[in-house]
């Protein structure tokens, strides 16, 4: 396996900039997903990396050698696309042996490796199928199988659960660590799904009109995210975006949201006490975990009315109105509250985003 570094890469198809001055190195046997929506650049990223296209401009290296000018095959990748491709004229076990047909060296070895491919995938019993025998889902494991069943530098997904109903999706979704951590290589995996990144990599990269904005945990980009498409395009519900100013008085920060002032935490003010000169015109994002409600007044509350609520089952998604800002707020379902009620909204000051709209970026 190998470490991947894509050094300053930018792809021009004639007047679109598909990828702009990206570089990403991805560790040994890291799970990577790239992250971003749909015509952000993944695609053409991977292709990149797998050799299937060549950069405008910038290098990738396979453990810091230079394999831009490589074909995929002497990279040494295997890949998986949206969508499944495999022989319908073989059974299924001769559509895994092809995949190592030139790295085997006994049929002893060949049958053992596509037995373990196939157990990981749990697809044993469909071996001696043929592709009009299974259903689409057994298919896009044979396909994963496919590239697992190779010893490559790089294994790379696109997308590979996307055409999936949720039920199977979720099901695959879930055994992908565990095919990651047997098969002990670097893994690339692309999706435009927030929920699959967050639940899978080791570290996630975010992609947006060819920019890669943030590569981090999945930790570190829900808490951390550096900027407002990060903060926005990760979490759900969605994270709320209110307009925002800030004053201090007597040596406290306030934020203002709607008709009240909030205080901010130590940690906050720190942060911001070297943009003292820019207070005004900024947004304060929070996520909607993050906000509760109380239906008695409390301390350092926003008092606000209930303008509608969202079941979702056991919680509740509450939109509350203060003034002329609207947040929501992810509460349990068993709280008494109605709409048009007056309530309380407390928001957990450790989780507090100031954000400057013009540059986009998360001041803290
Ligand atoms: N071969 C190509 N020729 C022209 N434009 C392309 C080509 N491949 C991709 N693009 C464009 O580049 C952008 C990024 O595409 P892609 O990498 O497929 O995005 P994603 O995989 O994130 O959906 C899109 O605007 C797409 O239309
Ligand atoms: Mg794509």
């Amino acid at each position: 396996m190998a470490k991947v570094r894509a050094d300053r890469i930018t792809k021009v198809f004639k007047t679109l900039k598909a990828l702009d001055d990206v570089s990403v190195t991805i560790d040994h046997g890291l799970f990577f997903c790239l992250l971003g929506p749909s015509g952000s650049g993944k695609t053409t990223l991977m292709r990149i990396i797998a050799g299937l296209e060549t950069p405008t401009r910038g290098s990738v290296f396979f453990d810091d050698e230079d394999v831009t000018e490589l074909s995929p095959s002497e990279r040494n990748i295997a890949m998986v696309f949206q969508f499944p491709s495999i022989y319908p004229s073989l059974n299924i076990y001769d559509n895994i042996a092809l995949a190592i047909r030139r790295e085997v060296n006994s049929k002893q070895e060949e049958r053992d490796r596509v037995r373990w491919a196939a157990s990981l995938l749990r697809i044993e019993e469909h071996l001696n199928k043929r592709y009009h025998e299974i259903d689409f889902g057994i298919l896009q494991r044979v396909s994963i199988a496919k590239a697992i069943v190779r010893k490559a530098q790089v294994y790379i997904f696109d997308e590979p659960l996307s055409n999936l109903d949720t039920k199977l999706r979720e099901s695959l979704r879930s055994e992908f660590q565990r095919i990651h951590k047997e098969v002990g290589g670097t893994f690339i995996y692309v999706t435009h799904d927030q929920l699959e990144a967050m639940a899978i990599a080791d570290k996630i990269g975010v992609l947006r009109d060819g920019r890669l904005y943030q590569v981090g945990t999945p930790d570190e980009i829900y808490y951390h995210p550096v900027n407002k498409f990060v903060a926005y395009f990760i979490g759900s519900p969605t994270i709320n975006f209110v307009d925002t100013k800030l004053k201090m008085v007597e040596n406290k920060l306030y934020a203002y949201v709607g008709d009240s002032y909030l205080q901010l935490g130590e940690e906050s003010k720190r942060a911001l006490q070297s943009r003292v000169d820019k207070l005004e015109n900024l947004q304060l994002g929070i996520r909607p975990h993050d906000i509760s409600i109380s239906t008695t007044p409390v301390a350092d509350s926003i008092p606000c009315y209930v303008n509608y609520i969202e079941s979702l089952g056991t919680s509740l998604l509450v939109e509350l109105k203060s003034g002329s800002a609207a947040f929501k707020c992810l509460c349990d379902a068993t709280i008494n509250i109605k709409e048009g009620m007056q309530v309380y909204a407390v928001f957990d000051k450790e989780h507090i985003h100031i954000i400057d709209p013009e540059t986009e970026e998360v001041i803290i």
